[in-house]
């Protein structure tokens, strides 16, 4: 009986289950009433009673052990379960993600890419931070120009030659033009740098598209006309344009482009100041000096160039009062242009 005993401790000792059906197999075969345990409990009766004293103490270790044991396997059956329970659940409908929008700056600007684009214009783009070259001496700008000044241009370092945050994308078509052969049609889209005191009117940057065509006989007839197709497509096929002489020094002649206004359809309101037209660009034919400036021979091309702030023309189209709205990236403001999206 001793034997019998310390065999059934070991396999007890041994016992496995992966499921709560062989928990109760190893309870129904060790502990039930006709298990084994009960069984030399049985047999218990028959033994000698000298030795009931050491065996009674073994069968109850051994029957502790049993009770003990299958406690162990349930519990480490219930906590395997638990771990393997998957944290995610994969038949939940997916959170809804809002959609955000565009700014009104890109719809309006993507809005000149297509209008320009459908002309044949493809767009340039140029680095931000330029060399006065590039800005500036490219383009005709003599020496003492203003425009060169501390107030209105960031300079980052003045040795060296001097390199500052561009103040208008005319850079871009000066890069255009060292770089490549006319015929030349592009338009120059980016952020552009003016040492200005920020206001509702002013910031120290806004938006620019630039244009310019380069090609043998082209004429102020063309630009007018091309502007003129640009008016009808961003503002409406009744809008007239008008050119006033005015001054870059990098286009003779050079003229500033209003449109009739379209909130009083010409007439005369608040937003022109009764005058019925609107400024919104520049522009003019290229001055010889810059061709040269750049390797293109003046008697053989000519070209026209323009440029217009996109801050402007949205604030024409969607009259936003405050220039600072632009920049201040608050999501009621930018939901407003939902529907032009
Ligand atoms: N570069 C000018 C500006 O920033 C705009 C302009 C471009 C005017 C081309 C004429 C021709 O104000």
């Amino acid at each position: 009986m001793i034997n019998k005993i310390n065999g059934l401790l070991q396999e007890i000792q041994a016992l496995k289950a992966n499921s709560a059906e062989e928990v109760e197999k190893i309870r129904i075969k060790y502990l039930s009433k006709k298990g084994e345990i009960s069984q030399l409990m049985n047999d218990f009766r028959n033994v000698p009673a000298e030795q009931k004293r050491e065996l009674g103490q073994m069968l109850n270790q051994l029957k502790s052990a049993a009770t003990e044991r299958l406690a162990q396997l349930k519990e480490s059956l219930a906590s395997q379960a638990e771990s393997s329970k998957s944290e995610i659940d994969l038949t939940r409908t997916a959170t809804p993600m809002p959609f955000g929008t565009r700014h009104p700056l890109s719809i309006v600007k993507n809005e000149i890419f297509e209008i320009f684009g459908a002309m044949g214009f493809t767009i340039a783009e140029g680095p931000e931070i330029e060399d006065d070259w590039h800005v500036f001496s490219s383009l005709n700008f003599p020496p003492d120009h203003p425009a060169r000044d501390m107030q209105d241009t960031f300079f980052i370092s003045r040795s060296a030659g001097d390199i500052l945050l561009r103040t208008h994308t005319s850079s871009v078509q000066t890069r255009t033009m060292e770089r490549q052969r006319p015929p030349i049609r592009i338009i120059c889209p980016g952020r552009v740098y003016r040492n200005e005191a920020i206001s509702a009117r002013a910031h120290c940057f806004f938006h620019q598209v630039e244009g310019l065509y380069i090609d043998r006989n082209v004429s102020f007839a063309d630009l007018k006309q091309c502007l003129l197709y640009f008016a009808r497509e961003m503002f409406g096929p009744d809008t007239k344009i008008r050119l006033r002489p005015s001054y870059f020094p990098f286009t003779e002649p050079s003229a500033e482009m209003d449109i009739s206004c379209h909130i009083c359809g010409g007439k005369g309101c608040a937003f022109c100041k009764g005058t019925g037209w609107v400024e919104i660009l520049g522009c003019g034919m290229v001055d010889p000096n810059v061709l040269e400036a750049c390797g293109i021979d003046s008697k053989e091309f000519s070209g026209y160039a323009f440029g217009m702030g996109i801050e402007r023309i949205t604030n024409l189209k969607y009259r936003v009062k405050d220039l600072r709205l632009f920049s201040e990236n608050d999501v009621r403001f930018l939901h407003e242009f939902d529907a032009a999206r």
